[in-house]
Parts: structure tokens; C-alpha cells; sequence
């Protein structure tokens, strides 16, 4: 039995920066307020006319792509984790394969919102270790900016949100190296997941919603899916209980930290840098107290880049790793937490 290790990773943001100044342009808040509640003084959005989210994937994909030392064509599958694909199908995973012009290879698409990533590479690594592909391409890839409501109506969701993507190449390692993914663990708790969803366009037929999001009753058969009315009352854009997703994010992700440590017979002591999903900093302050853990064990970053779902844990990831935070035999930590609820953990030797 083998394990995988990080053999490449890199990341993409766009270049234009919105600042909450900017953002008062559209809706009634404040620089104050958003800083406050969520730690965030800008995020990235990217270039209206050519940056989607397949793009921005294929930029992070490259670096990693090229840090591990391997050519696009090498890569012999590909996992892509995104909640904002640039096609409801099909997938990103085949337009990045495109782009990159690679082999005929497998390409998966994740659609677990902010564990994606963490989903993604769990996936990946059970097949480096059963031995059936050799080097995999994970890509945590969001462009929000062109989803979100920028109304004061829903400006409890768009303030948080931001683009860019994230990037690793998985390869096999010897178990007498000591390094590589030492664990993954994966949650989900289905019964809150209208807390934080986008129902529209959708085939939910309002099955589960605790308030109908449009007359499917009136409409016509080919109305169902999209329809003026449902635009009209913005159904299309995310909806979210921030205080619910706040006090559930702060319970599970120390938990399934604390997992991947007893898994492992591991510590919080013995963490070099968690890297915790970007959601709110202050949810990563919560889980850095409730674990004690001092600050130069935990990398945060959604001050520059807002939530970036999929994209957040990797772009974290790759920052820490380039500004020196992460040495070869760190352990390193990954937390993520988001819609579904889905939660996720992965413990690596770097
Ligand atoms: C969204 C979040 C920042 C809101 O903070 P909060 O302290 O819970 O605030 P509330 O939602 O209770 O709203 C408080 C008030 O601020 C207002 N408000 C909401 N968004 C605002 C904004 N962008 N600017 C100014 N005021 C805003 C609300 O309308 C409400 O006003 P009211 O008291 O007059 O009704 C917070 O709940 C949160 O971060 N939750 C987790 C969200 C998250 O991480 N999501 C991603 C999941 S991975």
C-alpha cells in the first residue's frame, strides 16, 4: 500500500480587487459592518469577459501542474470541485481537460460547495493508494461574482463571497517516507441543507423548502426550471441563515479535526498549520480557540479574498506553503465546512 502526497500545488486569483467600499455602490452596508462580522477588507472578481471558472482552474493547474515537475499530458485524472461551473452540465472537469489539452482522462466533478476541495482530495487519494492512477489533478475552482445578488436584499451573502481557484497534483509515496495524506474524513447532515442552498433552477418542484420559491402549480411544463417570475424574485442567487451556518461550522469543524488527530494518535500540539476553510474569520478564530491553537498554527486569509468555497482551502494551503509556514515533514491540517451541511479533514505529512 502506498499513500499520495502533494507533489505540485498552486493557486489563481483574479486581478481586480472589490473593496467594501466598492461594494456600497450597490447595496446599503459598510467596510465597518462586513470587517466586523466576517473579517473580509476585499476579495477578487474575475475579468467579466474571459476569466470563468474553468479558466481560473487551469491558471492554478498549471503552477501545480509544472511545481511537480510533470507536463498537463502526464496527469491521468482529474477531480474538480466547484459550486459556480461555468455550465450547469456539462462539468468543469472536461473544460479544463480541454484547455490543457490532455489525454482522453477520467474527469470528475465534486459539487460539495466549501468541503469540495477536501471531498475532492479525499477522492483522489483512495486512488493514488489502491494504485490506479499516478498523478491526479485536484482543482477547487469558484467564480461567485457572477451569482451573487448585490441588492441590500442580499447582501448578507454577496459581502462574503469571492473568486479564485486552487490547485494540487496528487502522486504516489512510499509508506516509509512519512509523508503524504495520513488521513481524510468526510461528513454530511442533509436535514438543514435549504440553509444554505441556491434553489433556482433546480427540479426540487418545492418539495423541501420550507416557503415555496415559485408557482410551479400555475406554470407551464416548460417553466419549471427557469422562468421570468422566478428572476423576478431573484430565486436564482443564493440563500443562507448566516447565524444557523455560523453556529454549526464552529461545532464541526474542530470536531472533525479532533478526528483526524485520534485517527492518527496525533495532537493538536503536534500541528504545524491548520489551514482552515475561509468562511469568516471569525468562525476560524472560534475553531482556533476551541482547539487552542496559537496563531502561527493557523493561516488565514479571507481578509484579501473573501470565501472562495471550493477554492478557499487550497489557495490558504499554497499561500502558507510559498511564504515559508509549511516545511518539509509539517504536519498540516485541513478543515472545511459549508452547504449541505458537508464537512471534511485531511491530515498530511508535508
Ligand atoms: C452572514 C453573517 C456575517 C451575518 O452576521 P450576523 O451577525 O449573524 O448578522 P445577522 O444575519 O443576524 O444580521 C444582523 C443585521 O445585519 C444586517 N445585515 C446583513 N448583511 C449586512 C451587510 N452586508 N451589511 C450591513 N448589514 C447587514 C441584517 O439585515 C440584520 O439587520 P437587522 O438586525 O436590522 O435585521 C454571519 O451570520 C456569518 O458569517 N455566518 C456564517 C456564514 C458563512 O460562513 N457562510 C459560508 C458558509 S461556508
Amino acid at each position: 500500500m502506498q499513500r499520495s502526497k502533494i507533489a505540485g500545488i498552486g493557486y489563481y486569483v483574479p486581478k481586480n480587487i472589490f473593496t467594501n467600499e466598492d461594494l456600497k455602490k450597490y447595496m446599503d452596508t459598510s467596510d465597518e459592518w462586513i470587517q466586523e462580522r466576517t473579517g473580509i477588507k476585499e476579495r477578487r472578481y474575475a475579468d467579466r469577459s474571459g476569466e470563468t471558472t474553468t479558466t481560473m482552474g487551469v491558471e492554478a493547474a498549471k503552477i501545480a501542474i509544472e511545481r511537480a515537475g510533470i507536463t498537463p499530458q502526464d496527469i491521468d485524472f482529474i477531480v474538480f470541485a466547484t459550486l459556480s461551473p461555468d455550465y450547469f452540465f456539462p462539468g468543469c472537469g472536461v473544460l479544463l481537460q480541454r484547455a490543457l489539452q490532455m489525454k482522453e482522462i477520467g474527469a470528475l466533478d465534486v459539487r460539495n460547495q466549501c468541503s469540495g476541495f477536501v471531498y475532492a482530495l479525499s477522492v483522489a487519494d483512495q486512488f493514488i493508494k489502491t494504485g490506479m492512477y499516478k498523478n491526479i489533478l485536484v482543482v477547487g475552482s469558484e467564480k461567485h461574482s457572477f451569482g451573487l445578488d448585490f441588492s441590500t436584499r442580499g447582501r448578507n451573502v454577496s459581502v462574503i463571497f469571492g473568486d479564485g481557484a486552487g490547485a494540487v497534483v496528487l502522486q504516489p509515496t512510499d509508506l516509509s517516507t512519512g509523508q503524504g495524506i495520513l488521513s481524510t474524513h468526510l461528513h454530511s447532515d442533509g436535514s438543514s441543507a435549504e440553509i444554505l442552498a441556491m434553489y433556482n433552477p433546480g427540479t426540487h418542484a418545492n418539495h423541501w423548502l420550507p416557503q415555496p420559491v415559485a408557482n410551479f402549480d400555475d406554470a407551464e411544463i416548460g417553466e419549471m426550471f427557469m422562468s421570468h417570475a422566478m428572476i423576478d424574485e431573484a430565486q436564482n442567487f443564493p440563500n443562507m441563515d448566516g447565524p444557523a451556518v455560523f453556529k454549526k461550522a464552529i461545532v464541526k469543524m474542530p470536531e472533525v479535526v479532533e478526528e483526524a488527530l485520534a485517527a492518527n494518535g496525533l495532537t493538536t500540539a503536534d500541528i504545524n498549520m491548520l489551514i482552515p476553510h475561509q468562511a469568516n474569520l471569525r468562525i476560524a478564530q472560534f475553531v482556533q480557540h476551541k482547539l487552542k491553537l496559537r496563531d502561527d498554527q493557523v493561516h488565514n486569509n479571507i481578509q484579501k479574498y473573501g470565501n472562495t468555497t471550493a477554492a478557499s482551502v487550497p489557495i490558504a494551503l499554497c499561500e502558507a506553503w510559498e511564504a515559508g509556514k509549511i516545511k518539509k515533514g509539517d504536519l498540516v491540517c485541513l478543515a472545511a465546512f459549508g452547504s449541505g451541511f458537508t464537512w471534511a479533514g485531511a491530515l498530511i505529512r508535508w
